[in-house]
């Protein structure tokens, strides 16, 4: 099979580079070949295409129902975690069917919802940190990027069922934290169950608790008359219908809503600990943030906050500049195409890079810097820009991860004095799949910021 720019260093040198330095491997083979290569980071019979050339993202992104397709298959390792009728791992109209499903309830009136919820969930959790203590970002950020997945998605607010269902999440996410842990992901060969001290019986049993505490909240739910009056996406899916007047199984709806947790949980918990970080490295990003953010007065309009252009700079140089997710999902060829003018065969398998694509010099000068004026001087096309992905499977939360994202940074940087507890610079570290700060970040609650008298903001004039 003829690929474009085979890379020449051993398969096991670029695996292990893969797995370990993630950055350093992409950026010494974009080196080589800026715009396309072959990597053999899954195997010699898997060799995967990066592409990070806007016009290759562009035709592949805007044809991957046809000339190129967005194979469920190549997520099955997800399988044990998100089951069969995942989104992720479904295809074709079944997989179309399923994201019409899911995607209304991502938008509309039903944020302004969603807005109040993160941002009392927000004071709560700052308002508890105690004085002078430092703290990890990212473990803060987590705390709120659960709670909100747990009262936005699955509608479940405190009490003993809340309680157990969010210890059972943790406890099993923790389990595929580190590579070594991952490797039971990987290799459907360790996925023996050799009794609750073996880490994959562990995690059988856990699973096995946890699925049944979903299913008894489902089946009580549908006993419920006011289900309708409920805004969860736990509700609303349940009362969904296909064009067919199909409803979601009780074994879909369990599938949708692990998928929407694995999926939507430590992404956004990632993308919010990086924002504090850049917000509290640069002085002078924090003051033009405040006086946005002063300019509101007190208590603004989540929806309002979400709209501030500055805001808006700030969260999408923090998306660009490390993207939480380094590639696409698989998009596999169907026929010969072309692709920046290299034949590529049927069956080879390609990922927009979504690092590469941020750290272009041609549309990001300076791209190691972090300079969040670059988004408010120009409008970048979704070829360009692309942190949720695009096309077939584009991400089905980005709303939400971009709101939640907004509000949480603007209620804690406008109502919280906060400081880097560490001058060195926040290293990017992967973290499963994702790419997230090596420490955490770690920072100094240093009291409460009492409200501003309100300024007009200067800010995007
Ligand atoms: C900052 C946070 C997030 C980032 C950076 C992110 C990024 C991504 C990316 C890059 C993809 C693959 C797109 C592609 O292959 O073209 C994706 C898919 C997906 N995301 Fe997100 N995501 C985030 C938050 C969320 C949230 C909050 C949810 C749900 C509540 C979610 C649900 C999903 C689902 C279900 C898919 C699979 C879609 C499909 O298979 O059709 N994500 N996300």
């Amino acid at each position: 099979m003829q690929l474009p720019n085979f890379l020449k260093t051993p398969m096991f040198q670029q695996r292990y580079e893969w797995i370990t330095k993630p950055l350093d491997f992409m950026e010494k083979a974009v080196k080589q070949y800026p715009d396309i290569f072959t990597s053999q980071i899954l195997g010699a019979n898997k060799p995967i295409i990066f592409a990070n050339h806007p016009q290759a993202i562009q035709e592949i992104l805007t044809n991957d129902r046809k000339k190129f397709t967005a194979p469920g298959e190549a997520n099955k390792t997800l399988q044990p975690l998100v089951g069969d009728y995942s989104v992720m791992l479904l295809d074709g109209d079944r997989h179309k069917r399923e994201r019409k499903l899911l995607m209304p309830q991502f938008h509309g009136e039903r944020m302004q919802t969603y807005g109040n919820l993160i941002c009392t969930i927000t004071e709560k959790v700052f308002s508890q940190l105690p004085q002078d203590t430092i703290f990890t970002a990212r473990n803060v950020t987590s705390e709120i990027s659960l709670s909100v997945m747990l009262e936005a998605v699955f509608g479940l607010y405190e009490g003993e069922r809340y309680q157990q269902i969010k210890y059972l999440i943790i406890e099993m996410l923790d389990l595929f934290r580190s590579p070594l842990a991952f490797a039971f992901l990987l290799f459907p060969i360790l996925q023996k169950d050799l009794g609750n001290l073996s880490p994959w019986g562990h995690y059988l049993r856990q699973r096995e608790q946890l699925d049944r505490l979903l299913y008894t909240e489902i089946n009580e739910r549908r006993s419920q008359s006011d289900i309708t009056n409920r805004v969860d996406i736990l509700s609303l899916l349940m009362s969904a219908k296909d064009e067919h007047g199909n409803s979601l199984t009780d074994k879909e709806l369990r599938d949708e809503l692990m998928t929407l947790l694995i999926a939507g949980y430590e992404t956004t918990a990632t993308a919010m600990a990086w924002g504090l970080y850049w917000i509290y490295q640069k002085p002078q990003v924090r003051e033009k943030l405040l006086e946005e953010l002063d300019s509101m007065g007190e208590n603004p309009d989540p929806i309002s906050v979400s709209r501030l252009p500055y805001l808006t700079a700030v969260c999408n140089e923090t998306l660009r500049i490390y993207p939480v997710a380094l590639a696409t999902f698989v998009r596999e060829v169907q026929e010969p195409v072309e692709l920046l003018g290299y034949q590529i065969e049927p069956k080879s398998e390609i990922w927009g890079c979504i690092y590469l694509l941020h750290h272009r010099e041609d549309l990001y000068p300076d791209s190691k810097q972090f300079k969040p004026e670059r988004f408010l001087e120009r409008q970048f096309s979704p070829y360009e820009f692309m942190p949720f992905g695009g096309g077939a499977r584009r991400c089905i939360g980005y709303a939400l991860a971009e709101f939640e994202m907004k509000l949480v940074i603007a209620k804690v940087v406008s109502g919280y004095n906060l400081a880097l507890a560490d001058n060195q610079p926040e290293k990017a570290q992967r973290r499963g799949v994702t790419l997230a700060p090596a420490t955490g970040v770690k920072m100094k609650m240093q009291g409460i910021r009492p409200p501003q008298k309100s300024v007009v903001s200067a800010v995007g004039k």
